[in-house]
């Protein structure tokens, strides 16, 4: 299948390109290179001996990427494109909504001009807001607590409406838990942008002494330990899950929500001992206040996405360590 990947230089879309890359799909990026190099690209190429098409293009410049799909015929879209961070989300939420819902409603428009009714949406396990019990289920009450979280469940919403007014579009709304973890290869993985607000980079980048401590927000938790806990879940298994969800779209006429991860809860302390484990190396760490908007417990129901897809995840938190790690200490 020739499959078109918005954000395909990013981390969780370069790690797809690899994987439809290995299941004999054929890959057209799109990326306007805000969060990602050119660079990805010579990785994909070293990993898979294939280097996608690829087009420097923003998917709010609708005459750019109509172009695209004049140049192909794309049998599905993957839409990972858009601004993930939450707390820049709530500084300058027009800028979110602009990118991400926007920019989304442009592919959705050039989508159904050109025919291609096949949509992987990449969602986030943020659209179930606080939940009052786990494991997480597709079913539970949907909300949100910041921008960036509504762009997710807006685009939700919209693809829902979308698929109600033509049930031949075909929709996974794919939730995704923590994705932590890099190729095996260490050719690519997550660069963060500045100070990390995501918990693994913060511990890789203490590992290697760019930061001085981990700050632990919070120890008074009613989990295992007192620190948070979340469902982790390795990159290259996510990116497989993308493969599954693909090969669903094509053949159901449907729209489905899916979480993704791997139905175990992991604490805050519990990975920072398992990447040290891995390193080798020790991550000091001082117990802070909690951090506003934060849950205690968090991790997925993962039976639908095996009864459906059949997608489980394999990796523990052990190789997502170990591979982080792999990556983490050969970045400049
Ligand atoms: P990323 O920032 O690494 O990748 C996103 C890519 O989209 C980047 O390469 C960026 O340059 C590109 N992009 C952004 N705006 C664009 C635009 N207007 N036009 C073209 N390209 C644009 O992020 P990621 O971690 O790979 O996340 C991919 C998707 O998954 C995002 O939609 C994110 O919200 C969602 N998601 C991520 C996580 C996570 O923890 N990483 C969790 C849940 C959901
Ligand atoms: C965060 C986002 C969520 C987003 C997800 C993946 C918030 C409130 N939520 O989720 O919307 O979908 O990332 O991008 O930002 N922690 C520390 N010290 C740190 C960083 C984190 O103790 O320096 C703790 C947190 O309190 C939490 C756990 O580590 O218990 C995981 O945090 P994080 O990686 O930010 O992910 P989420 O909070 O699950």
């Amino acid at each position: 299948m020739k499959i078109l990947v918005t954000g395909g230089t990013g981390y969780i879309g370069s790690h797809t390109c690899v994987e439809l890359i290995k299941s004999g799909h054929e890959v057209v990026i799109v990326d306007n290179l805000y969060n990602s190099s050119i660079t990805v690209l010579d990785a994909i190429e070293h990993i898979t001996k294939v280097k996608p098409t690829f087009y420097q293009v923003d998917i709010l410049d609708k005459i750019a990427l109509n172009q695209v799909f004049l140049e192909h015929k794309f049998d599905a879209v993957i839409h990972f494109a858009g601004y993930k961070a939450v707390g820049e989300s709530v500084s300058i939420p027009l800028t979110y909504y602009q990118n991400n819902v926007a920019g989304s409603l442009n592919l959705y428009e050039i989508m159904r001009e050109h025919n291609v009714k096949k949509l992987v949406f990449s969602s986030s396990a943020t659209v179930y807001g606080d939940p009052h019990t786990v494991p997480i289920k597709e079913d539970f009450p949907l909300s949100t607590t910041n921008p960036y979280g509504t762009t997710k469940l807006f685009n939700e919403m919209i693809l829902q409406d979308l698929y109600k007014s033509d049930p031949t579009w075909s929709i996974a709304l794919l939730r995704y838990f923590n994705p932590i973890g890099a190729h095996e290869s260490g050719l690519i993985g997550e660069v963060p942008n500045g100070i990390p607000n995501n918990l693994l980079p913060y511990i890789a980048q203490t590992a290697v002494g760019i930061r001085d401590y981990l700050r632990v927000f919070g120890d008074d938790y009613d989990t295992v330990d007192g620190t948070g806990v979340r469902d982790y879940i390795h990159v290259v298994d996510l990116a497989q899950g993308h493969v599954k969800a693909c090969e669903y779209v094509i053949h159901h006429e449907s729209i489905e929500a899916f979480n993704l991860g791997t139905g175990k809860g992991y604490s805050v302390l519990q990975l920072k001992n398992a990447f040290e484990k891995a390193s080798g190396k020790e991550v000091p760490f001082k117990i802070v206040e909690r951090r506003p908007g934060d849950v205690a417990t968090c991790y997925a129901d993962p039976t639908k996405a095996l009864e459906l897809l059949g997608f489980k995840a394999k990796c523990d938190v052990d190789q997502m360590c170990k591979d982080s790690w792999n990556f983490q200490k050969n970045l400049k």
